[in-house]
């Protein structure tokens, strides 16, 4: 495959804008210094280069592009349209939010322009068409990345109106919705399209900000959203491609952000890219899930935007990265799919919020620093390892759908718990793989199953049109579904399957569900397997019966003891695992292991490991990565020994030890 980029970008956000000229100088020494071969720049200066309505200031803007080019960097140009001007809302105090609680916004922050307000559109889609007018044709600019981190919400009038429309164009007559919502529902019918009132707290929102009395006009309202940002950002890059025919283009996702269903934006995107800021205490094994979910959206290698080469400044603890660990993170980044490495930000600011966010040169203002040693030799290192990597893509025979209707509708619902969360259910299923080094690919609803051995499809909750018949081809071929509790349940209106829970799903995974019980925090089950093993189960509990399905673990206590809570159902020529309750880790092993047996899956290496093994094929040879994030020594497998690293140049021997945060990266002809 070729790659999007003829270098591993290594970079990050740049604001000399900030500074004084001398310390330009100083930093294009500093950067060279450490490899450094990009910048994105323009990321907040919308004020700075349109200081009024009428007039546009680029001089500045030019010096930056001017500089870069000489030293021949890789610029990410962005927009700027990620935080507008105070002059824009003085002057028309539309294009600020109303947010959930109905408050009209002033100015201040960022990221929350009206998506659906004529006049932010209209001063945004100037604002892009001047700079690709303007640096279109810059050879340097290799990338435009449109707005900064879309997201949050709006529930003005404008919004309103637009809302309105879309639900026409989606729905045609009155009828269809209140159908669609069931509006017979506590007499909430509507008669006319404005009557439709957004689902904010004045609305049918409910007070904890979260759950609406119509779940329906709730997951509506997100589709809505989402799709207006989106369209925010399509005018942006509709423009810009008027200028630059070629030059890729994007914006910087979040990984598992609910709000935007990324699915639908990756396929307006030219390349995905997205800003990966883990916790202290993140499981790497979450943060492999996220690098698998952002290439997922394209099936294609991405760009790691944003990480911190240090520090972050805005969450309750923000620890220092230990020494090693950029490296491994960084390296673990390119061995899910990452085609670039880009910090934010290069240079640490003197004010603002962000004044305690690492970066690589810091307030002292020299290179004489830990972290700056780190980012230099990474950058020496991805210098190399970009003859290699780039064009290779990462393979799967697992897929894990990951749906974002399903996300909001599963955490609109209300009932049968309030603590079922998306993410960390999928999360759990993911982790059994990594752990095992068998690689991934985080799917769609709509994905083609036939190119996976097995499919893991947890809290199914929503199951959309078309889906029933894909999944039920994709067992009935031979292939190997695992679907859980709380799946099958609702229509995309978020509307029951009537007729026995799990609706669609239920011929396939050969069982009933009749009732789903909660359990409070303080209370659990046990789940026991065929062959005597018990594992707890917590969260929900299905009370089923089979109709076909095989029992392969019951309740051990409460009124449903003794009945089924893992099945297995043949069908056709494959087989659905159903896991009607939210076993610990060593219960969804256990089903796991049975499905990947089944199905003839393999790890990446055969070798059992403790370290994180992932590959990247090319076209003759496969890129092995091996990191250790143990707080352990561990021995490189017996596989490697003898392969040069491709970072070090050392040859692995026999019984070599890795120690926590190194990194070794392996090739092997196909
Ligand atoms: C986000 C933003 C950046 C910066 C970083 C700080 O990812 O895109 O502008 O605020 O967070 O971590
Ligand atoms: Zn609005």
């Amino acid at each position: 495959m070729k790659s999007t980029f003829s270098r591993i970008l290594y970079g990050g956000d740049y604001n000399p804008n900030q500074w004084p000229k001398e310390i330009w100088e100083k930093d294009m020494e500093y950067f060279k210094d450490a490899r450094i071969n990009s910048a994105t720049i323009n990321v907040f200066s919308w004020a700075k280069i349109q200081p009024s309505e009428e007039e546009y200031y680029f001089d500045e803007l030019d010096e930056i592009v001017e500089m870069l080019s000489k030293e021949n960097y890789d610029i990410v140009l962005a927009t700027s349209t990620g935080a507008m001007p105070a002059w824009l809302y003085k002057k028309y105090p539309e294009v600020a939010r109303t947010d959930y609680e109905g408050r009209h916004h002033k100015f201040g922050q960022r990221h929350n322009a009206c998506p659906n307000s004529p006049v932010f559109q209209k001063y945004a889609k100037a604002l892009a068409e001047q700079l690709a007018k303007r640096y279109g044709d810059n050879e340097h600019v290799k990338c435009w990345h449109i707005s900064n981190e879309y997201g949050g919400e709006c529930y003005c009038e404008n919004c309103e109106k637009a809302f309105r429309v879309w639900l026409k164009n989606k729905y045609g007559t009155i009828e269809a919705v209140n159908k669609a919502w069931n509006l017979e529902f506590w007499g909430h019918t509507v008669y006319d399209w404005d009557e439709i009132v957004l689902p904010n707290v004045l609305g049918d929102g409910m007070e904890n900000g979260k759950d609406t009395a119509f779940a329906g006009l709730s997951v509506d309202y997100r589709r809505f959203m989402s799709e207006s940002m989106l369209n925010n950002y399509k005018m942006e890059r509709d423009v810009i491609r008027q200028y630059d025919k070629e030059t890729p283009i994007t914006t910087n996702l979040m990984g598992t952000y609910k709000l935007l269903d990324y699915f639908k934006w990756a396929k307006e995107m030219d390349i995905v890219s997205w800003d990966n800021y883990p916790a202290y205490n993140t499981p790497w094994s979450l943060t492999a899930m996220t690098h698998d979910l952002m290439r997922g959206l394209k099936d294609s290698p991405f760009m790691l935007m944003e990480q911190t080469p240090s520090q972050q400044n805005w969450q309750p603890y923000n620890s220092l990265k230990k020494p090693g660990q950029m490296r491994a993170q960084s390296l673990q980044t390119v061995a899910h799919g990452a085609d670039t490495i880009q910090f934010f930000q290069l240079r640490r600011s003197v004010g603002g919020c962000e004044k305690f966010h690492g970066a690589v040169i810091g307030h002292v203002g020299t290179t004489d620093t830990r972290v700056f040693r780190e980012v230099k030799q990474l950058g020496e290192e991805l210098e190399r390892l970009s003859a290699f990597t780039l064009g290779s893509v990462n393979k799967a025979e697992v897929g894990i759908v990951f749906d974002w209707d399903n996300y909001w509708a599963l955490e609109y619902t209300s009932g049968p718990t309030q603590d079922l969360t998306y993410v960390e259910q999928i999360h759990q299923y993911y982790k059994f793989f990594y752990d095992k080094n068998i690689s991934v690919n985080m799917i769609p609803f709509d994905a083609d199953f036939s190119k996976y051995k097995v499919v893991v499809a947890p809290v199914l909750y929503m199951v959309k049109e078309g889906m029933k018949e894909a999944l039920e081809k994709f067992v009935e071929n031979g292939g190997v579904l695992i679907t859980t509790f709380m799946s099958g349940l609702v229509d995309q209106s978020d509307n029951v399957y009537l007729g026995g829970y799990p609706g669609p799903l239920r011929e396939m995974a050969g069982v009933w569900v009749e009732e789903i019980d909660a359990l409070a925090p303080e209370q659990m089950n046990t789940v026991t397997f065929a062959d005597g093993t018990e594992v707890s189960c917590n969260l929900l509990c299905d009370v089923m019966h089979l109709e076909g399905a095989e029992c392969l673990a019951t309740y051990a206590t409460d009124f449903y003891a003794g009945t089924p809570a893992v099945t297995k159902n043949q069908f056709g020529k494959g087989y659905t695992y159903y896991v009607g309750t939210n076993m610990n880790g060593n219960g969804i092993a256990k089903v796991l292991d049975m499905a990947v047996a089944q199905a003839g899956v393999s790890s990446v290496i055969q070798e059992e490991t403790e370290l994180e093994v992932t590959c990247r094929k090319a076209d003759d040879c496969t890129y092995y990565f091996v990191v250790n994030f143990k707080d352990k020594e561990i021995e490189v497998p017996s596989c490697f020994v003898g392969c040069t690293d491709l970072l070090t140049g050392e040859v692995a021997v026999s019984g070599k030890m890795m120690k926590k945060y190194d990194v070794m990266i392996f090739s092997m002809p196909n």
